[in-house]
């Protein structure tokens, strides 16, 4: 990347990252996004919106989340360090809870009592349903149905928290389904409701806002590496699905050009067997859910159905925000397997005591195949961004463990 970029400057004002984002809605939608986008305009730049987020962060959730010297694996792979950023350690296991917080702040300051939200792994719906609980709001999860079978510890927490689970059985049954659904409840009952999207995509403000509420992980992660190694680190790299755990890390740290930065998607099956969901590496820019950006789409320009062994990842599209910083060259994004996701699960498992989720296990298997690339002693940041609670029964074939 030649440019010298400040990338604190983007979105611009029309919710534009470079040529990619915007807000491409139907009309009926646009009044409620300018709304959303006003009232996030002015949480933003009050001090007891960030007092209350501040607050919850801390006593709520648990932050801020350690960064942890992963030893054991550091030293099988040799020359690196690598340090995990915990958030699954945070209530409900994940980094989801951070914009979740943010997002029904939000809504409660703009008097809203529903909330919708869509799902793929349950977490996001997890954590919604958490906050809601938590401030007596109605809560209204759409979940893919393939996705309920194969998430179902999360499909019974949410229930038990209060929450309305809505199966969706068009489409592929999976997140990007569940995301249409909720965004046509979200229309249809305006006066009410409050739409949470759980990643960094959708029409804007979203991508710019749920980036914001999940910087908190990078904003810790760059403070506690300069107290340990009293220097930024070499790497950043995280997994990738709508990719907005990847930026809550990433965008601390895009204005320093010497951390190299690299996102991993989810390779499925292979790359060649059109069976994965890696939308950057081989998808076309086009509009899906409000927004222009990289999607896996065939040559008529329809949707292709993404798939990955972790239903986090499982989404054809990408935030635009990643579409930009793949194009200008600021981000690498690679991918990692189904098979290389399920062994690096298991020797996080082994060697360090933490079962990961099997999102972030695609960030590991990227860095165990590419051991060799690295250099002596190169600092690495790695999103450990969910625990492997959930995954445990729906891949408990593949582990061979007998219970
Ligand atoms: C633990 C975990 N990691 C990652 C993801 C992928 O989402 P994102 O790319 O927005 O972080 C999910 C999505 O459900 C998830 O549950």
């Amino acid at each position: 990347m030649k440019e010298k970029i400040n990338f604190k400057k983007f979105p611009d004002k029309n919710g534009r990252f470079g040529k990619y984002g915007g807000r491409f809605v139907a009309e009926t939608l646009m009044p409620l996004l300018l709304d959303v986008e006003k009232q996030y305009a002015k949480a933003k730049s009050s001090k007891d919106f960030k007092k209350q987020l501040n607050y919850y962060f801390k006593n709520y959730t648990g932050r801020p989340s350690p960064l942890y010297y992963a030893e054991r694996i550091s030293k099988k792979i040799g020359n690196v360090k690598i340090y995990f950023k915990r958030d699954e350690l945070n209530h409900t296991g994940a980094h989801k809870i951070n914009n979740c917080i943010g997002q029904v702040l939000l809504a409660l300051k703009m008097g809203k009592k529903r909330i919708v939200a869509e799902t793929g792994a349950g977490q996001h719906g997890l954590a919604t349903a958490t906050v809601c609980a938590l401030f007596n709001l109605k809560c209204v999860v759409y979940m893919g149905s393939l996705d309920i079978k194969r998430q179902a510890p999360n499909v019974f927490k949410m229930k038990l928290l209060g929450a309305e689970i809505v199966p969706v059985n068009s489409g592929t049954s999976t997140l990007k389904d569940a995301m249409n659904e909720a965004l046509r409840d979200w229309v249809s009952n305006v006066k009410d409701t409050f739409y949470v999207i759980g990643t960094v995509a959708g029409p804007h403000p979203y991508p710019m806002m749920v980036r914001d509420f999940q910087s908190v992980i990078g904003t810790e992660a760059k403070k506690q590496i300069l107290e340990y190694e009293k220097k930024l680190p070499n790497y950043l790299i995280a997994c990738i699905g709508g990719g907005s755990n990847a930026l809550g890390l990433f965008y601390p740290f895009l204005n320093d050009q010497k951390v190299k930065i690299i996102g991993v998607e989810a390779g499925g099956e292979g790359l060649k067997t059109k069976r994965h969901a890696a939308s950057l590496s081989q998808g076309k820019p086009g509009f899906l859910h409000g927004n222009y950006t990289y999607l896996l789409q065939n040559s008529d320009g329809q949707i292709i159905d993404a798939h990955s062994i972790s239903a986090g990842l499982d989404y054809p599209g990408i935030g635009p925000e990643h579409s930009w910083l793949k194009d200008i060259g600021r981000i690498k994004y690679e991918s990692a397997t189904d098979n290389e996701a399920i062994e690096a699960f298991k020797i996080c498992s082994k060697l360090e005591g933490i079962i990961p989720a099997l999102e972030p296990s695609h960030a590991l298997a990227y860095i165990l195949k590419n051991k060799n690339k690295f250099k002596k002693n190169d600092i690495i940041i790695m999103n450990m961004c969910g625990r492997g609670d959930k995954d445990l029964f729906s891949i408990s074939k593949k582990l061979n463990i007998k219970a």
